[in-house]
């Protein structure tokens, strides 16, 4: 065989020869320890109730909830993250069903505790767009904007709500100014300083929540965009990182995922605190939607999609296959 010049000089494809060559010079490595799994539950319903636009993906009764929720502690998952979806007409301009003791997500956070106890941690989301009328993340003002200030006062109401409940870490995802820090106070005011705050620090108002909206019935017309980020910005969610921090958050998030790995990587190397991500509801849909096609290998699909968020930073990663790829994981 004819030899040209002396290439190839190195050769890079010795560490990819064979798959457990491979397995040990890899870079990012997955653990079920990584995985928060969102879960939806439904007031009044006795069946579970598929979501259209996330195949797979269900509103829990009650039972089926803390049934997904052994299932994720069985899996090795670290949390579950759990949004209520009150019913229809107790929902209005104030969002009282997620200050209610007896709202959905307050009971349901009962309902996870008394089943899991200390071993999984139980996650509320802290926001108003599941119980207002409205939909938007905070109570409005006369001329129907979203009033910053009036909804923190909803927020620490909400976040002592569900620390008594029995949340162990709350999730504030409404994008308030104040929001962290506020929380934190209401939390400490109570005696609840062990209540851990996983900021959603840098949240964009993204396309890609399109299916989530159907899952929590939202009621929203019109968008987010007073109040979550603009995609074409990434200084922006380092300041809200800075203040985030200042304020005490004791987790930081950056979501959704996927299409913010550039923004995931800046937060990973500025925080000092654990850094999560949220592989959104548009993101599951999209692969499952493909692979139902034929179109892409589903499972290589997820792994991949998970590896990479791993890749550019993330500590955790919140997603609807945390059952699923944890199991396989073990
Ligand atoms: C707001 C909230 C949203 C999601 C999580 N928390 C929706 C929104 O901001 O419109 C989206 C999660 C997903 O799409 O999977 N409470």
């Amino acid at each position: 065989m004819t030899k040209y010049g002396s290439f190839p000089g190195t050769r890079p494809r010795r560490l990819r020869t064979t798959p457990v060559m491979r397995r040990m010079v890899a870079e990012t490595r997955l653990h079920p320890a990584d995985f928060i799994l969102p879960a939806f539950v439904r007031e009044g319903v006795s069946e579970p109730v598929p979501i259209e636009a996330m195949p797979g993906v269900v509103q829990h009764t009650r039972d089926s909830l803390k049934k997904a929720a052994v299932e994720a502690l069985e899996a090795g998952v670290s949390g579950i993250m759990l949004f209520g979806v009150p019913e229809e007409s107790k929902k209005d301009a104030a969002g009282t069903p997620g200050t209610d003791p007896d709202g959905i997500l307050q009971v349901a956070i009962r309902d996870v505790r008394a089943e899991v106890g200390d071993d999984l941690l139980v996650m509320s989301d802290l926001c108003l767009d599941e119980t207002t009328d409205h939909g938007h993340c905070g109570v409005l003002d006369a001329e129907g904007r979203v009033d910053n200030d009036a909804t923190l006062e909803r927020y620490a109401e909400m976040a002592q709500v569900q620390a008594d409940a029995g949340a162990h870490v709350v999730g504030p995802s409404g994008m308030m100014d104040g929001q962290i820090g506020v929380i934190r106070d209401a939390l400490d005011q109570i005696g609840r300083e062990d209540v851990a705050v996983l900021a959603y620090t840098a949240k964009y108002a993204s396309a890609f929540y399109g299916p989530f909206r159907e899952a929590v019935g939202s009621s929203l017309k019109g968008d987010r965009k007073t109040y979550q980020q603009d995609p074409a910005n990434v200084r922006e969610s380092l300041r809200e990182l800075a203040l985030d921090l200042e304020e005490g958050a004791d987790m930081v998030m950056v979501k959704p995922a996927g299409p913010y790995l550039d923004v995931l990587a800046r937060v990973a190397q500025e925080s000092d605190v654990p850094v999560a991500a949220y592989q959104i509801s548009g993101e599951y849909a999209m692969i499952e939607a493909a692979a139902q096609r034929g179109w892409i290998d589903r499972d290589a699909a997820i792994m991949e999609a998970l590896t990479g968020i791993r890749r550019a930073g993330a500590n955790l990663i919140l997603t609807y296959w945390a059952t699923e790829v944890a199991r396989k994981l073990r």
